[in-house]
This record gives structure tokens, C-alpha cells and sequence, in this order.
């Protein structure tokens, strides 16, 4: 692997963007390797949880634009430039981006992506694609409008500036701002207290709460509803609920 570097604990898997002679911009090789980290390991069911992060100067400083400067609209086309970050955001084990400094443009992105987002007091968040002709590619005008509300994103997105990590912290896109040297411990912790869940239910709850953005309330609150029930199939659900009765830790063990 030439641009990532992945380590794992237990349940918890850590994949560090490592391009650092390009901020980490996220090239189709990286994002290739990046899926075929993943996307096994998605499937294992020894895995609990996914952390995502840069260094401790840069998360991405967004898509290669080396690579895509010369493109046609055509090329554009007919690879259909960016789909595959999609599969990215289709994993079903729980992804947390432990952000340091700039988030910028597609690395903006890859962090919405993510379930969680811990970020350090200066980190940087903004999508300033339209600085080069263009417009965010990989989600941005979608889930941040999702996330922060049109207002705020029109005016992240039309004037390409960036916002802090307090700003972020405060409009919903990122979920703990802490201090720097604190990002990558703070996100490995929650991983591990998601990793050591029942995986059913934390795929479910990731898929419920990804509803939301999705549907409307009724049909949301149906789908939630629905899915609690199929939760009563599992042994999880048994282990958690005699636990409590029992007055001690539940074991769950993801059937
Ligand atoms: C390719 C990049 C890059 C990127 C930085 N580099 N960002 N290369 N793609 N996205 C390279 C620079 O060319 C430079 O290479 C080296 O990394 C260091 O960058 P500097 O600019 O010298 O660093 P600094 O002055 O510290 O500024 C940091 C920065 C700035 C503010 C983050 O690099 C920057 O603005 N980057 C671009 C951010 C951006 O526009 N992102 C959106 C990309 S488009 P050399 O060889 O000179 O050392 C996107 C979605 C695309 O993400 C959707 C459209 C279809």
C-alpha cells in the first residue's frame, strides 16, 4: 500500500491518509486502496469499527487536482469520476474521521461520510472548490446542505471560505471538538465503546439515523419501528436485555 497506513486493535481498524508531499489529496489510487482495506474487513465480523485520519497537520486538503485538471467532461463521464467514494459511504461498520487541521473539499467530504467526526480545536473545515471553476463532487453540496442547513452551506460553498472547528462543532458537522493532541485518542475511545456493541444493532442504528436524511417522518419512524422489531431475532437483544435483569456487563456477540 503506497498511501495508507492501517493499523488494528482488537475490533477497531485505523486507516491514515498518507500522502503527506500533497496534504493528503485523495487520488483514485488512494480511494482504490482505501476500498480494498475496507470493504473485506467491512465484511468481517471481528470488526467493530473504523477510524479515519490524516496527520497531525492535515486530514485531505480534498481530491488530487493534479490528476483531474486535465480531464475532459467526457473522461469525466464515462468514468464516472468520483462514483466509487459512494461505496466508501455504504459501509455498514460504523466510520469515525479523527480530523486534524484542513478538511477541505473532498476531505470535507470523506469526513461527512464518517459517522462520527472528532475534530481539534484547529482543525479547518470548507468546501472551496468553487476557487477552481467547479463545485464539491463527492456529496458535498448534498450532505452538507443535509447537515448544516442550506443557509450555512450556500455560504460555505459559494464564497469557498472555511469555518473552524468551533463553527463546525456548533452547526452540526462535526460531533466532539477537542484539543488537538487529544483527536485520535478521543476517536479511537468512542471506537472502541461502539466496536464492543452488538453489531446488529449498531448497523442498525446507523441505517435508521441515515433514514432520516433520507425520507420523510412517518415513513422514517415506520422504518425505525420495523427494524426495532427484527432486533428482537438476535441473541444480542436477549444478552443485553437478561443482562440488565441479571445486574451485570451483557456479552454480546453480534448474533
Ligand atoms: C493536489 C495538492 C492539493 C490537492 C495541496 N496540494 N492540495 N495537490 N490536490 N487538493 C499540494 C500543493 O500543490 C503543494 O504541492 C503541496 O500539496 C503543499 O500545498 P501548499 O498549497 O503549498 O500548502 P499550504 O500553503 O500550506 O496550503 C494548504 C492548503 C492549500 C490551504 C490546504 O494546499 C489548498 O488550498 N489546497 C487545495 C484545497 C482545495 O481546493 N481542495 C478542493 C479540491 S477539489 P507542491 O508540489 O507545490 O509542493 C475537491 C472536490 C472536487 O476536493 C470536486 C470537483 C469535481
Amino acid at each position: 500500500m503506497n498511501h495508507l497506513k492501517v493499523e488494528r486493535d482488537g475490533r477497531v481498524v485505523t486507516v491514515r491518509l498518507h500522502r503527506p508531499h500533497v496534504l493528503n489529496a485523495l487520488s483514485g489510487e488512494l480511494l482504490t486502496e482505501l476500498l480494498g482495506v475496507l470493504r473485506p474487513l467491512d465484511a468481517d465480523p471481528e470488526t467493530g469499527c473504523f477510524v479515519v485520519t490524516g496527520s497531525e497537520k492535515v486530514f485531505a486538503a480534498g481530491a488530487d487536482i493534479k490528476e483531474m485538471a486535465g480531464k475532459s467532461a467526457v473522461d469525466m463521464m464515462a468514468e464516472d469520476y468520483f462514483a466509487p467514494w459512494e461505496k466508501f459511504a455504504d459501509l455498514r461498520t460504523p466510520k469515525i474521521a479523527a480530523v486534524n487541521g484542513p478538511a477541505l473539499g473532498g476531505g470535507c467530504e470523506l469526513a461527512m461520510m464518517c459517522d462520527l467526526v472528532v475534530a481539534g480545536e484547529s482543525a479547518v473545515f470548507g468546501q472551496p472548490e468553487i476557487r477552481l471553476g467547479v463545485i464539491p463532487g463527492i456529496g458535498g453540496t448534498q450532505r452538507l446542505t443535509r447537515l448544516i442547513g442550506r443557509a450555512k452551506a450556500l455560504d460555505l460553498i459559494l464564497t469557498g471560505r472555511t469555518m473552524d472547528a468551533r463553527e463546525a462543532g456548533s452547526c452540526g458537522l462535526v460531533s466532539r471538538v477537542v484539543p488537538d493532541d487529544r483527536v485520535l485518542p478521543e476517536a479511537l475511545d468512542a471506537a472502541a465503546t461502539i466496536a464492543a456493541y452488538g453489531r446488529p444493532a449498531v448497523r442498525a442504528a446507523r441505517e435508521c439515523v441515515d433514514m432520516a436524511l433520507e425520507t420523510g417522518l412517518r415513513d422514517g419512524i415506520r422504518f425505525e419501528r420495523r427494524v426495532f422489531h427484527a432486533l428482537f431475532a438476535t441473541a444480542d437483544q436477549r444478552e443485553g436485555m437478561t443482562a440488565f435483569l441479571e445486574k451485570r456487563p451483557p456479552r454480546f456477540d453480534g448474533s
